[in-house]
């Protein structure tokens, strides 16, 4: 199938690759011409595995991918035009639709007359943006006499395991208020073996805040537990996976730690509460999702405090900054309250990422020192902490990082350690609800 994609972000660009490597002849349009010249050059805007193979795979070898500026080309294209701009929380916490709105405006004023064509909203937008998108197109498309639908076909990949996702997904939504809409789209997940819910639009788009503010709440909920595990002497770990083996609950998002960042979770949450008070109901138990979230960053500050005492002139090793291992993302990264915080009090904080130190650069206070390893960022420090859970903070020895620490303070958000390991080498630790 002809397939256009508009907006080369995370979504965007990992969609059109996969959609490319299943068969289809994909167009990805950004009105960004640096980034479309670098991504035609095989530089990707983002980290993310797997991606620059796969898009050199799709673009050169298979030539069924193609990256452009030029709007009319791309919307002259596409059977099947998916929106994937970003939908950025505005101060009140609701989603600001200014992308999505201009994305639409553009596809209807280079729609052709005569060709019918399905406009389908991935990016995450309020119950109700589709009609939104139905008149920007018409808006965009003026006098012109066109003929199309708009559906709804939420994502939910994961960053850093984007294209396995899309590859292996759970389940794909589709949504729209036409069954010729729904045919023609369920057309491009044909390679798919998992099931394909069909559904009305607002249900669409309602699917994707909720799955979000569930996992949201999973961990929410698994971060509050873990503050009665540290009153009881019970330990989170243990407990979480005592409950994740019952199928009804299962074992995902119950790891406790710092609190969920990332460009989705925070986003999503803030927008549901928002829309919900909208259409005038108080969706309580996500004000309390997002209030334990904000707590459990400032857990961390406290955390280094009881061990610490006063922060100033302390030296801070912080292992980990992105929101998540396997990733270049800083976007609402606990990291960022974290570390503005541990500044403010007069610490010094030597920080190292296996990724995230460029974006870091762009969103942590100037005072933050960059290590380029974990020796160099734990050498001489008062106490190190783990703020994100990159598989080699799990596997470094922990022997040549008490050589190598002024003072032996271990504060692991994200439980990457063995606690008793750790306390046999003569370490203070403190972990996330265990001890
Ligand atoms: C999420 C959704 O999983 C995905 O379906 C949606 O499309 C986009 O948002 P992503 O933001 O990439 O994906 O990351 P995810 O792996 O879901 O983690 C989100 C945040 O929750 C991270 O900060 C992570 O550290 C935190 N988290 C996750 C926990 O604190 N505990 C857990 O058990 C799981």
């Amino acid at each position: 199938m002809k397939v256009t994609i508009i907006g080369t972000g995370y979504v965007g660009l990992v969609s059109g690759a996969v959609f490319a490597n299943w068969g289809h002849t994909v167009i990805c349009l950004d009105i960004e011409k640096k980034k479309v010249e670098n991504i035609k050059k095989g530089i990707m805007p983002i980290y993310e595995e797997g991606l620059e193979d796969l898009v050199d795979k799709v673009q050169n070898k298979d030539k069924r991918f193609e990256v452009t500026a030029d709007y009319k080309k791309a919307v002259e294209h596409g059977e099947v035009i998916f929106i994937c701009v970003g939908t950025p929380g505005n101060q009140a916490g609701a989603a600001d639709l200014g992308y999505v709105d201009q994305a639409a405006q553009s596809i209807g004023k280079n729609m052709p007359e005569n060709t019918y064509k399905v406009v389908v909203t991935k990016s995450t937008v309020p119950v109700g943006t589709h009609n939104r998108v139905f008149e920007n197109v018409k808006k965009g498309a003026g006098s012109k006499k066109i003929d199309f639908d708009v559906a709804s076909c939420p994502e939910f990949l994961r960053e850093g395991t984007s294209i396995y996702d899309a590859n292996n997904s759970d389940r794909t939504v589709i949504g729209s208020n036409s069954e010729k809409a729904l045919d023609i789209l369920s057309g491009v997940y044909e390679t798919l073996t998992s099931p394909i819910v069909r559904t009305d639009i607002a249900s669409a788009e309602l699917i994707k805040y909720a799955a979000n503010a569930f996992l949201a709440t999973k961990i929410s909920f698994i971060n509050e537990m873990s503050q009665i595990c540290e009153r009881t002497g019970a330990d989170v770990v243990n407990v979480a996976t005592g409950m994740g083996l019952d199928k009804r609950i299962g074992p995902k998002f119950l790891n406790a730690g710092i609190g969920y960042g990332g460009s989705c979770f925070p986003k999503d949450v803030k927008a549901l509460i928002s829309f919900s008070k909208k259409a005038g109901y108080d969706f309580k138990i996500l004000e309390a999702v997002h209030e334990v979230n904000e707590d459990a960053k400032n857990r961390v500050v406290k955390k280094i405090e009881d061990m610490l005492g006063s922060l100033k002139d302390k030296r801070i090793a912080i292992l980990g900054l992105a929101f998540k291992p396997d990733t270049d993302d800083m976007r609402d990264a606990p990291a960022i309250h974290v570390i503005s915080k541990l500044l403010k009090e007069g610490a010094s904080v030597i920080a190292f990422d296996p990724q995230s130190a460029e974006n870091a650069k762009r969103v942590l206070p100037e005072a933050t020192i960059y290590a380029k390893n974990i020796f160099s960022a734990v050498k001489n420090a008062d106490i190190v902490v783990v703020l994100t859970e990159w598989r080699e903070f799990s596997q470094v020895s922990l022997a040549k990082i008490k050589e190598l620490v002024s003072q032996p303070n271990i504060v692991d958000m994200r439980n990457v350690f063995n606690p008793a390991e750790a306390k046999k080498l003569g370490f203070n630790y403190i972990g996330v609800g265990r001890r």
